[in-house]
């Protein structure tokens, strides 16, 4: 059966106290809606339709490349209204799914399972027990234990307000259910909103059964209204995410202080020290090790690969296995370490490509640069890869032996085995097999005495 998907998305979002509309802020690296949209997107035949009113341009934009279908809200008038501005687009065969864009967490089995409990006969809800239900719209049942409508906290009577079955928000039924109960909703309640809520009264009217159901956490219901529950949720789902890679084969040394926004999949054996963050995608292949405080976005690491402590890594980069970096290295864009490669502390890296077993062990810049195998380059090393218009490239041969403090002026190119003495600046090509020294003499003045006191 067709589906379409309701997103309600128009209110202001007021507690955020921010200028970026509610649905924008993220979780995990991602809008709020953008985590609504992946879980609905997989139910089969889902076309999807946002209804939005505040931010509604930003909200737009944000999600500009995605098949769509928007729907404003001008004033927002209640859940009830939200939903009647998408009337028009719903196909009579349809069933009718509505979530909320600031209930982040829901999972697609909790939705398929309610949507199976769909028909000409039956609605369904998703309810859930709270120890503390204040705010929430109160799940009312008859003595046989049917549900029979649901009363929110501002209209509830003091025995009402006891009750601990709340309504999520989350509900089914089919689209010709929904035509006809909508336009019979009227406002006349302490919010003089339209209650979205009330079609379970008309549910019962028209001889539906209202089914049931309940997701397997409660966070997957759990509505971002302020910041204080937005990083609720973002520690909530960082927990799941470490308690899926321990379940896996990975170590998370402390999965609360562990932050993934993307994705990542880990090999066995991963150790993940404190204090990371992982960004965009990146894959960890087996006995990979990450030491505490490391920023790592969009890598690709082959086996055995070691990071030490305090390494940013800002990809695409490949790590080949048995690559070491760190501590307080700094990898960019297209780097590439082959097969035992080595960078060490503050050392930085961009479009370089630097062949197996090569070592840059201190303090140096390599960019734009092509390094063959078993190359060393000492510590202060710079590629001087920028002549102030345009990028040029550095060609290192293999086994050569860069001294320290040597200056690479681009476009250059070292031959193999050859070796450049330290604190040269190598502006010409250096043939294979050779030694270039570029540095201006020593002079030892034996006469000199140090200025006196007076
Ligand atoms: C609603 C439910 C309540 C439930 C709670 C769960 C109703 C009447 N009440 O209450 O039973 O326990 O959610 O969180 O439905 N929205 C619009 N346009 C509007 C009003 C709201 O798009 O005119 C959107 C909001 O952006 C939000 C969602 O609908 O995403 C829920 O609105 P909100 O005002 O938070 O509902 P509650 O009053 O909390
Ligand atoms: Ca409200």
């Amino acid at each position: 059966m067709l589906l379409d998907v309701l997103v309600l998305a128009a209110g202001k979002g007021t507690r955020m106290c921010s200028a970026l509309p509610k649905v924008l802020h993220p979780l995990a690296g991602k809008p709020l809606l953008a985590h609504v949209f992946k879980s609905v997107e997989t139910l089969d035949n889902a076309a999807l339709n946002v209804i939005v009113g505040h931010g509604k341009t930003q909200i737009q934009e944000a999600f500009n490349q995605q098949s769509l279908n928007w729907v404003e809200q001008r004033s927002q008038l209640g859940t009830a209204h939200a939903v009647l501005q998408a009337i028009p687009f719903l196909r009579d065969d349809a069933k009718v799914l509505i979530v909320y864009g600031d209930v982040p967490l829901i999972k697609s089995v909790t939705l398929e399972k309610m949507l199976s409990g769909v028909d000409e006969n039956a609605m369904a809800l998703l309810t859930v027990e709270l120890e503390d239900p204040t705010g929430y719209g109160r799940i009312l049942r008859n003595s046989m234990g049917e549900v029979i409508g649901i009363v929110e906290q501002k209209d509830a009577a003091p025995e009402q307000l006891k009750i601990r079955e709340v309504n999520t928000g989350v509900m089914a039924m089919t689209a010709r259910d929904l035509k006809t109960w909508l336009p019979k909703i009227e406002n006349n309640n302490a919010q003089q909103e339209y209650y979205l809520t009330d079609v379970i009264g008309l549910a019962k009217e028209a001889g539906r059964t209202v089914n049931t159901y309940s997701p397997q956490a409660v966070e997957e219901v759990e509505g971002v209204n302020s910041r204080a529950q937005l990083v609720a949720l973002e520690r909530y789902y960082q927990q799941s995410l470490a308690k899926q890679l321990l379940d896996n084969g990975a170590t998370i040394i402390d999965p609360s202080r562990f932050d993934c926004r993307g994705e990542l999949s880990t090999g066995q054996d991963v150790v993940i020290d404190i204090n990371c963050i992982f960004e965009g995608t990146n894959r960890l292949g087996n006995g990979v090790s990450i030491g505490p405080n490391c920023v790592i976005k969009d890598a690709v690491m082959g086996d055995n690969v070691t990071i030490k402590a305090n390494t940013v890594i800002e990809g695409p980069v490949t790590l080949e296995s048995d690559v070491q970096v760190g501590p307080f290295a700094r990898l960019r864009p297209h780097t590439v370490l082959a097969v035992g490669a080595k960078v060490g502390n503050f050392v930085e890296t961009k479009k370089a490509n630097i062949g197996p077993g090569s070592k840059i062990s201190h303090l140096s810049y390599i960019g734009d640069a092509e390094l063959g195998s078993e190359v060393n380059v000492g510590a202060g090393t710079i590629t001087c890869n920028y002549d102030g218009v345009n990028k040029h490239l550095t060609e290192i041969g293999d086994g050569a032996f860069i001294g320290s403090n040597t200056s690479l002026v681009a476009p250059v190119a070292v031959g193999k085995n050859s070796t450049v003495g330290a604190g040269s600046t190598i502006s010409r090509d250096v043939p294979d097999e050779s030694l270039a020294i570029a540095r201006g003499k020593q002079r030892t003045v034996d006469t000199w005495k140090r200025p006196e006191k007076h």
